[in-house]
C-alpha cells in the first residue's frame, strides 16, 4: 500500500528524521510511534502529499504520490485536532468531501451519509452539530466523513488523545472492525500504550535524538524482547500509567 525510501522530512533547514525506509502492507494496521515533538504528524502530512520530503520517495500504491486538481486523494484522514465545521450538522460535514469530489445526486448522497454514519454507530445523530456530541462521538463524525469516498487507505493522527479510557477503548473496536470488515488499511499515530496494543498489526518506533526508526515490528513483541534501552523506557513508562 505505502512504501517509504530514503525519506529526509522536516522544516526548512532543520531535518527532523532522515534516511527513514518502510513499507505499509494491504490491510494492516500500521502504527507509528514516539516521543512527543520527535515527527509523527510531519511524518503523516508527507505521507499525505500535504508537506514537500527533503529527500526520498514515498510511493503510494505503487505511484509517487501528486495531489492533483480534480482528484480525490486516495486516502481518508482524520487529523489530530479534529476538525469538523462546528456550524455545519454531521450530515453535512460528512457530505462535503462527495459535494466536493463526486456529481452524485443529493438524495444518493443523503443515502450515503446515513449508511456512513451509521457504519460508526451515530444513526440518528444525522442533524445534531459537533457541540452537541460528546468527544468520542466527534472522532466517529470525523471516520464517517474520512470514509465518505470509501478510500482504501485511512490515516488517523492520535485518535483517542483527550478521550476517557473507556471511550478510547470504544473508538479502538470502530477502528478494528473497519479493518476487518472493509479491509481498510489504517496508518496511526497514538500515545496509548493499550491501544497500541490491540489494534497495531506493527509499528515503527521513531526517536528525536535518533532521527529516525529506532524499532520495528509487532509491538507485543518490542515490549518484551526489545533490548534498546530507548524502546524498554518507552513500553515501561506506558505501562506505568504515566
Ligand atoms: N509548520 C512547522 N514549521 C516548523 N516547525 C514545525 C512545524 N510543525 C511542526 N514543527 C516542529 O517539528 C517538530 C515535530 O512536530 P510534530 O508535530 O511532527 O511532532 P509529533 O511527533 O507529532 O508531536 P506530538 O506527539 O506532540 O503530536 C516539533 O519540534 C515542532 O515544533
Ligand atoms: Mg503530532
Amino acid at each position: 500500500m505505502i512504501e517509504v525510501e530514503n525519506l529526509d522530512i522536516g522544516f526548512d533547514n532543520v531535518v527532523l528524521l532522515e534516511h527513514l525506509a518502510f513499507r505499509v502492507e494491504h490491510g494492516q494496521v500500521f502504527v507509528i510511534l514516539g516521543g512527543s515533538g520527535c515527527g509523527k504528524s510531519t511524518l503523516l502530512k508527507n505521507m499525505m502529499g500535504l508537506l514537500q520530503p527533503i529527500a526520498g520517495k514515498i510511493l503510494i500504491q505503487g505511484t509517487p504520490l501528486k495531489i492533483q486538481e480534480g482528484d480525490p486523494p486516495p486516502f481518508g484522514v482524520l487529523f489530530q485536532s479534529g476538525a469538523l465545521f462546528g456550524s455545519m450538522t454531521l450530515a453535512q460535514n460528512v457530505s462535503l468531501p462527495l459535494e466536493k469530489w463526486t456529481g452524485l445526486d443529493d438524495d444518493i448522497i443523503d443515502t450515503i451519509v446515513r449508511s456512513k454514519l451509521r457504519l460508526v454507530g451515530l444513526e440518528g445523530f444525522e442533524n445534531y452539530i459537533p457541540a452537541e456530541l460528546s468527544g468520542g462521538m466527534k472522532k466517529r463524525a470525523g471516520i464517517a466523513r474520512a470514509l465518505a469516498l470509501e478510500p482504501p487507505l485511512l490515516f488517523l493522527d492520535e485518535p483517542s488523545a483527550g478521550l476517557d479510557p473507556i471511550t478510547a477503548v470504544e473508538l479502538d473496536e470502530l477502528i478494528l472492525t473497519l479493518n476487518r470488515n472493509l479491509g481498510t488499511t489504517m496508518v496511526i499515530v497514538t500515545h496509548e500504550l493499550e491501544s497500541i496494543l490491540k489494534i497495531a498489526t506493527t509499528c515503527i518506533v521513531l526517536d528525536r535524538d535518533a532521527r529516525g526508526i529506532i524499532a520495528e515490528g509487532d509491538p507485543r513483541v518490542l515490549r518484551v524482547e526489545s533490548q534498546d534501552p530507548r524502546v524498554v523506557n518507552f513500553f515501561n513508562r506506558q505501562a506505568a500509567g504515566a
